[in-house]
């Protein structure tokens, strides 16, 4: 009996949590990863360079999501694939599901585990996970300034909630050579 409760406290402080008093509002618009793990680059971000997502709202209140990549390379033709995110359960708001059309995943969970400060209405970093945590990866709205100001801080954080593993530690993605892309939506 005790051992089972000592498990079961055990799982317990184990379990990934997403952000409270998230607001959605200040995670709209125009984002830059730098970072993920080797779990999302051996599956859906394979050759994926320089990833860029754009969420806004829809008319029904859902968001919308657009990422793009360079495939291949920094300046490999670009890869775009859009669809919505929503919210099953508002009383944990950062606990999303996405829907991309065309992805062989449907309702995959998108957690926003961790924000960096509101500058300009905007949150300036977050961290995106699953319960399971197997993929992870890491949004900033300014590339040069994420690693000047909150990288090591992101880095240490993303290791004490147990992001430790061959395939989910923290890898830094690079945006050296990046060609911009000619639209956000
Ligand atoms: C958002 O999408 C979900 C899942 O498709 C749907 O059930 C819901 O009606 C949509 N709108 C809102 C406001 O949640
Ligand atoms: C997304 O990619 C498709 C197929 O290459 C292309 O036709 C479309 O214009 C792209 N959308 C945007 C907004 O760039
Ligand atoms: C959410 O963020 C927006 C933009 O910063 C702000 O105007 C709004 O008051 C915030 N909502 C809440 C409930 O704090």
């Amino acid at each position: 009996m005790s051992s089972l409760l000592l498990l079961a406290g055990i799982a317990i402080a184990n379990a990934l949590t997403s952000v409270q008093n998230f607001n959605v509002t200040q995670y709209l618009g125009v984002w830059y990863q730098v970072a993920d793990d080797g779990w999302v680059q051996d599956t859906f971000q394979r050759q994926g360079y320089c990833v860029q997502a754009t969420y806004g709202v829809l008319a029904d209140g859902n968001l919308s999501v657009f990422n793009q990549e360079r495939y291949g390379s920094p300046t490999g033709p670009v890869k775009n694939i859009s669809g919505y995110a929503y919210v099953p359960n508002p009383a944990e708001p950062a606990q999303l599901k996405v829907d991309l059309y065309g992805a062989p995943v449907e309702n995959a969970n998108y957690w926003i585990i961790a924000v960096g400060p509101v500058v300009d209405d905007k949150y300036q970093w977050a961290v995106i996970s699953e319960p399971g945590m197997t993929y992870m990866w890491v949004l900033t709205r300014n590339v040069v300034e994420y690693r000047v100001l909150y990288e090591r801080k992101v880095y240490n954080l993303v290791k004490s909630l147990g992001f430790t593993g061959a395939l989910n530690s923290y890898q830094p993605t690079s945006w050296d050579g990046c060609e911009p892309y000619s639209t956000t939506a």
